[in-house]
């Protein structure tokens, strides 16, 4: 069976731009690639969080490093990440003082923040 041209390019068009929709790829931002939902996903961790989590997720004096086995998946989960910006943390891992809440974020600029903490987490072996 052969397809019309017209239905054939509207398959492999559809198909391209659902592969461009699909789950970020794992950056590797550490190394250098970086997909484009990934630079705004910087863009908005450094934004947003950097001051406290450190743009190079190390921490500051002003809150607790990402880049740490306290932090990873299964210690932390995404949901964890989304209540902590929603309503703040109070201190009970570190000695850093409260999280505030963090406003003007939405659901999927919290889950662009999460995807590029847990891709430096990769990168670094925090899993
Ligand atoms: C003003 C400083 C500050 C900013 C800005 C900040 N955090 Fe925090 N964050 C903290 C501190 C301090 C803690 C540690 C609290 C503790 O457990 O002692 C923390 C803890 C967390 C935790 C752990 C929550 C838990 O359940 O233990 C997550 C997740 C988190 N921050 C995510 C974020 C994200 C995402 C952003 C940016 C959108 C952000 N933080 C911005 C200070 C900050």
């Amino acid at each position: 069976m052969l397809m019309p041209p017209v239905l054939l390019h509207l398959v492999v068009v559809g198909a391209a731009i659902l592969a461009a929709c699909g789950p970020a790829p794992v950056a590797k931002t550490a190394g250098g690639v970086e997909a484009g939902a990934n630079l705004d996903a910087r863009g908005l961790y450094a934004a947003n969080c950097a001051r406290c989590h450190g743009g190079d997720l190390k921490g500051t004096t002003q809150g607790p490093p990402f880049l740490h086995a306290v932090y990873a998946p299964g210690h932390h989960g995404d949901a964890a990440f989304a209540v902590a910006v929603k309503s703040g943390v109070r201190p009970h891992h570190w000695n850093f003082g409260p999280m505030p809440s963090i406003p003007g974020l939405d659901d999927r600029q919290i889950a662009l923040i999460v995807a590029f903490v847990r891709a430096e987490q990769e990168a670094v072996g925090v899993r």
